[in-house]
């Protein structure tokens, strides 16, 4: 399988010709390649995306809505043979994959239906016989960078909404899973989306995706990924003066008080901890537990992990997959070798899986430290893998404490019963997404996607919120009294 960029609506090879491998983490086995694009494949798909897009902003919002519905049925047509290709590129287990492509899915009838609002405001003006409105315009060309662990639905939660709003696109999928990045251009020409408004350039950062971010015909950048390579980009950008919308790490907890439900508990954790293999921004990597029913909790959740199945996606039975790369795998061991020297107690896992068929592929057996402080780094940095970090605290105040006690702020969640506690964490943690009675992954495309602190810079992927990222407001007042009116004098006052 090759994976070409799509520029213009045509499919071709990085302009140097040079190709880099794509493996599936299962068995280490290369399934195929992609373009090994730089700056001149990047310019080339700006420019066609740049003249498509002064065209694709005078359709009508509901005529462009129409090609998302029909991605949307596309989507859905093909649902398990994507998912296949995505447990194939990425690893997660299929029953995950087909539940990314749903997310996706949900994002092209959502988005679809945005077409028919892209609302604005109209306002009183504070003058007789003039009128206020402001309206939503697009950008222009949208570079969108994406990360390899939701290899599709990320995409559509950037290319929706700039696609719905009016904008053009030029996106670099990571390099390790270029095959969705194929099949949604594919999609999006089936459906009828006119060449050059929606581009794909296959690359790695410093090459591609740095040509990207640096291209002057490209206004805004939206970014997922790592907070190193966030910030890059951030700093770019912020000299070019341009639009960036950041979505990057987190340090995630479940906090599990003395009342709650700790079957359900147990059930969320391992579900948030160790689906995708860690390996999502939104991933479980603490446990803050109330020291009465620690034990307890421990007991059970160790009793859950020995019951997951470890293996190759593809198989149904499978609960956790491979992690993406050799690579990746020795950052994980790293970071359990730095818990135990700090003192955490290893409770289970701790170790990659090298025996039989798991020499093939990269696997982490599934990792629980308990007697986990604050203050060390396993609680405080992002692992992205399947480690989770057991914090042992005495009330919600010190929970609530713990939680916000980190650089990041993307997702928590709380098992209690109390509905006084459920409402005093909907207030106090201070993250972008808060669950109650469920684990910390899970979002819907409906509301926004984000956090705080070094999680973001403030933008929001999904829901309307993703349209801000996408369109500028222009505010805009008709005279229509026939005289020179001066706002803020000619008001009688
Ligand atoms: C990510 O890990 O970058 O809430 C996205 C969730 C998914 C999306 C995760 N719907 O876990």
């Amino acid at each position: 399988m090759k994976a070409l960029n799509f520029i213009n609506g045509k499919w071709q090879p990085a302009l140097s010709g040079q190709w880099a491998p794509v493996v599936n983490p299962a068995n280490g086995e290369a399934i195929g390649e992609a373009a090994l694009s730089a700056a001149a494949d990047v310019d080339a798909a700006v420019q066609a995306a740049k003249a498509a897009q002064k065209k694709w902003a005078l359709v009508p919002a509901p005529k462009r809505a129409d090609v998302l519905y029909k991605v949307g049925l596309l989507l859905k047509e093909r649902k398990e043979q994507l998912a296949r290709l995505l447990t194939m590129e990425m690893g997660k287990v299929i029953e995950e994959a087909r539940g990314e492509v749903q997310e996706g899915i949900d994002m092209a009838f959502y988005m679809a239906g945005e077409g028919r609002r892209l609302f604005g405001d109209t306002t009183p003006s504070e003058l007789k016989d003039k009128f206020a409105m402001s309206v939503r315009v697009p950008v222009g060309v949208v570079g969108i960078i994406t990360p390899w662990n939701f290899p599709i639905a990320i995409a559509t939660w950037k290319s929706f909404p700039a696609i719905v709003a009016g904008n053009a696109v030029v996106w670099k999928p990571a390099l390790e899973t270029p095959f969705m990045a194929r099949e949604l251009a594919a999609i999006f020409a089936e459906a009828g989306l006119p060449d050059g408004v929606f581009n794909v350039v296959h690359g790695d950062g410093p090459m591609a995706g740095s040509a990207l971010v640096e291209h002057p015909d490209v206004p805004v950048i939206s970014f997922t990924g790592s907070n190193d390579v966030g910030r890059q980009i951030a700093e770019k950008c912020g000299r070019l003066l341009k639009k960036v919308s950041l979505e990057m790490g987190g340090k995630n907890a479940v906090i599990v008080m003395d009342d709650a439900d700790l079957t359900l508990a147990v059930d969320g954790i391992v579900w948030s901890a160790f689906g995708t293999s860690g390996q999502r921004c939104t991933a479980c990597s603490r446990v803050i537990v109330h020291e009465r029913v620690k034990q307890e909790l421990e007991r059970r959740l160790l009793e859950a992990v020995k019951t997951l199945k470890i293996g190759d996606g593809l198989d149904e039975t499978v609960k956790v997959g491979p992690v993406i790369h050799e690579e990746a795998l020795k950052k994980i061991d790293r970071y359990v070798h730095i818990g135990r020297e700090e003192g955490a107690k290893l409770l289970v896992g701790g170790h990659i899986l090298r025996e039989g068929d798991y020499a093939r592929g990269f696997y982490y057996a599934p990792t629980i430290f308990t007697d986990v402080t604050p203050d060390m780094r396993i609680a405080r940095e992002e692992i992205f893998g399947p480690v989770v970090s057991i914090i042992s605290v005495r009330s919600l105040d010190e929970a609530i404490a713990v939680n916000n006690g980190v650089d990041y702020g993307l997702s928590s969640a709380i098992f209690t019963r109390d509905v006084n506690n459920v409402f005093r964490a909907m207030r106090d943690l201070d993250t972008g997404i808060v669950y109650v009675n469920a684990g910390t992954t899970g979002a819907e495309i409906h509301l926004p996607f984000g956090g705080t602190k070094g999680t973001g810079n403030g933008h929001r992927d999904s829901g309307v919120a993703a349209l801000d990222v996408f369109t500028e407001w222009r505010s805009i007042y008709v005279d229509f009294s026939g005289k020179l009116q001066r706002a803020q004098i000619d008001t009688g006052d």
